[in-house]
């Protein structure tokens, strides 16, 4: 018998953004150039190698899906049902309009946040989480969804976040010095946590690290985790 106990939603700033406009603009960013095409194309590849760690997962709950960026990969493998989230409707009903042909009977989506994801306990084999955490400063709130994605999936966690250790996380923080010493205090929505600090977070929400896989070692700040819940 299943259980649903999600905790109470914890409404963020930066998730307020993705009104219509925004969520096409986002659709079109990763078309946009050649340098964003090639990115992206390496996301794709990362992903792919990630849900292979994670064992091909059949049941995955892809939160946030956004434009759906990632759905052609999820899609690749034939028995694989996704259940594709947004905290934003608008974002939801763009990726929707723009669904891969013939991957229709295999995605339902969901309106739901992070925070308090509706759907059973253990009710996914993996939850794929791109381009989320790096948005979320508050450590509690890291945890809250850490501790929400233990109780919703089965087995494993892919995520992706900023971490340090790499050249562009360096002159991110020379950078935001720089800002501070002129006094400049716009609101910050991106964050670049050091990689001990995640660490010891996926593990204080009940995860071990299987694997993780870096956009370009040494330079990018993007890196992907595949955890497992224990
Ligand atoms: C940068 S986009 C990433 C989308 C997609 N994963 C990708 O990589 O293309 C961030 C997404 O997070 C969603 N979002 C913001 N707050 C959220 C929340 N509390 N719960 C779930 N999704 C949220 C936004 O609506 C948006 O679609």
């Amino acid at each position: 018998m299943f259980r649903n106990t999600a905790p109470a939603d914890v409404e963020l700033p930066f998730s307020a953004k993705y009104d219509a406009g925004h969520s096409e603009a986002y659709h079109d960013k990763h078309r946009s150039s050649l340098r964003r095409r090639l990115s992206n194309r390496r996301d794709l590849q990362l992903a792919r190698n990630a849900l292979a760690l994670a064992g091909d997962p059949q049941w995955v709950l892809d939160l946030p899906c956004g434009a759906g960026r990632f759905w052609e990969v999820l899609g690749e493998h034939p028995a694989r049902q996704i259940i594709a989230a947004d905290n934003s409707a608008a974002m939801l009903e763009v990726a929707l309009r723009h669904c891969p042909a013939g991957l229709g009977g295999r995605l339902r989506p969901l309106h739901t946040s992070a925070f308090a994801i509706d759907l059973p306990d253990r009710s996914v084999d993996s939850i794929f989480c791109m381009r989320l955490l790096h948005h979320i400063g508050e450590p509690g709130h890291r945890l809250a969804i850490l501790r929400e994605f233990h109780r919703v999936t089965r087995d494993t966690v892919i995520l992706s976040l900023w971490v340090d250790g790499n050249y562009l996380a360096w002159r991110r923080r020379r950078q935001e010095a720089r800002r501070q010493r002129r006094g400049n205090t716009a609101y910050q929505n991106r964050y670049v946590l050091p990689r001990a600090t995640a660490e010891a977070e996926f593990a204080a929400a009940g995860f071990e690290i299987i694997e993780h896989l870096d956009f370009l070692p040494l330079h990018s700040m993007w890196r992907i985790y595949v955890l497992r819940r224990i």
